[in-house]
């Protein structure tokens, strides 16, 4: 007999559809495996001594350098977006080979720590980097040995002092991001030592020597000639960033952090899947000016992009997402 004209029934009408659940809104709302909130969010900031008005970010539109005054602007409209904490960056006036401003109680960053905390500090947390970068006249995260190369102990010493000086100033939480072995346990310590039990510290563990944190080098003023491959990890590897994250965790880090983001999301995946404390993920300031920079061209529809970047490192498994668009997002949630 002639073949049947017509395909199986079972070949032309699929029994099993997944986009039933696609097909509006409210039922992509209802499955969505991940959400992005307000809460999750951390904004980081720039505030620059000595100057009488914000200075724009050339290569991060809509970032500022600010002023102590719109410092605290900015962090009152964060906090009133619903933001869940802020990470602060400051700009010395002066920089000097051991970065002295960054442990000096008069320092831009702990006087800008103390604003913020007194402006905002019972509705959010108040981080501050800890490193040297900004602070050094040679640009590197830590003091240096006689013949150039950056000195992990004597570095270790710096860092627990600038540690204490952020607590004094009421920090809630430090975030250790110069990649020294040994850093959170000396920070640790220090924090313990000066009575400082409760500041919790935000673990830059997952650290990449990254060509994506470009636009950041304008924002801090950065010195820095050469790069960091000494101490920030070759973007070719994994293994090391959980032993980096274990290591961080065992010295007493509070929540670990995996940067960049979106180029290193497998290793936010197996950061997620390996430690218990949670896990934060830096989209940095080279992520940001990709996206804006497009936008700006017309190549990309920004809220999209923004909006799609932000759940896929949530997705990813980073419960804390550091974002420049950190209040912008947060205006516009549920
Ligand atoms: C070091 C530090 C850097 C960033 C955050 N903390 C710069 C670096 O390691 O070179 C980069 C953040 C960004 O690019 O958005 N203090």
């Amino acid at each position: 007999s002639p073949p049947s004209p017509t395909p199986p029934e079972s070949v032309i009408r699929p029994r099993i559809r997944p986009r039933r659940l696609r097909r509006t809104a409210p039922l992509r709302r209802l499955v969505a495996e991940t959400r992005l909130s307000a809460a999750d969010l951390v904004l980081p900031l720039f505030v620059k001594e000595g100057v009488s008005a914000p200075v724009p970010v050339g290569s991060m539109p809509g970032v500022l350098q600010h002023t102590r005054d719109s410092l605290r602007k900015a962090a009152r409209e964060a906090v009133e977006a619903g933001v869940g904490g802020l990470m602060l960056f400051a700009v010395p006036a002066t920089k000097d080979p051991i970065g002295r401003a960054a442990t000096d109680p008069d320092g831009i960053l702990n006087v800008a720590v103390a604003d913020l905390v007194a402006e905002v500090g019972d509705a959010t947390i108040v981080m501050a980097d800890l490193c040297l970068d900004e602070f050094t006249d040679h640009g590197h995260c830590g003091v240096l040995t006689d013949d150039g190369h950056v000195d992990n102990d004597a570095t270790l010493d710096h860092y627990a002092r600038m540690a204490v000086a952020l607590a004094e100033a009421g920090a809630h939480m430090v975030g250790p991001s110069g990649m020294m072995d040994g850093q959170v346990a000396a920070i640790r310590a220090a924090l313990d030592a000066a009575g400082h039990t409760d500041v919790s510290i935000l673990a830059y563990a997952a650290k990449y020597a990254s060509a994506f944190y470009g636009p950041f080098r304008e924002a801090v003023d950065s010195s820095l000639t050469g790069d960091r491959k000494t101490y920030q990890m070759d973007p070719a590897n994994t293994a090391e960033a959980l032993r980096e994250i274990r290591l961080d965790v065992a010295e007493g880090a509070d929540i670990v952090m995996v940067k960049p983001a979106m180029a290193y999301l497998d290793v936010v995946r197996r950061a997620a899947e390996t430690v218990e404390v949670p896990v934060a993920a830096y989209q940095v300031s080279g992520e940001y000016a990709m996206i804006e920079a497009a936008a700006a061209n017309g190549w990309i529809e920004r809220d999209r992009a923004v909006t799609e970047t932000l759940t896929c490192i949530r997705r990813a498994g980073a419960s804390i997402v550091l974002t420049y668009w950190a209040t912008e997002v947060a205006r516009r949630l549920p």
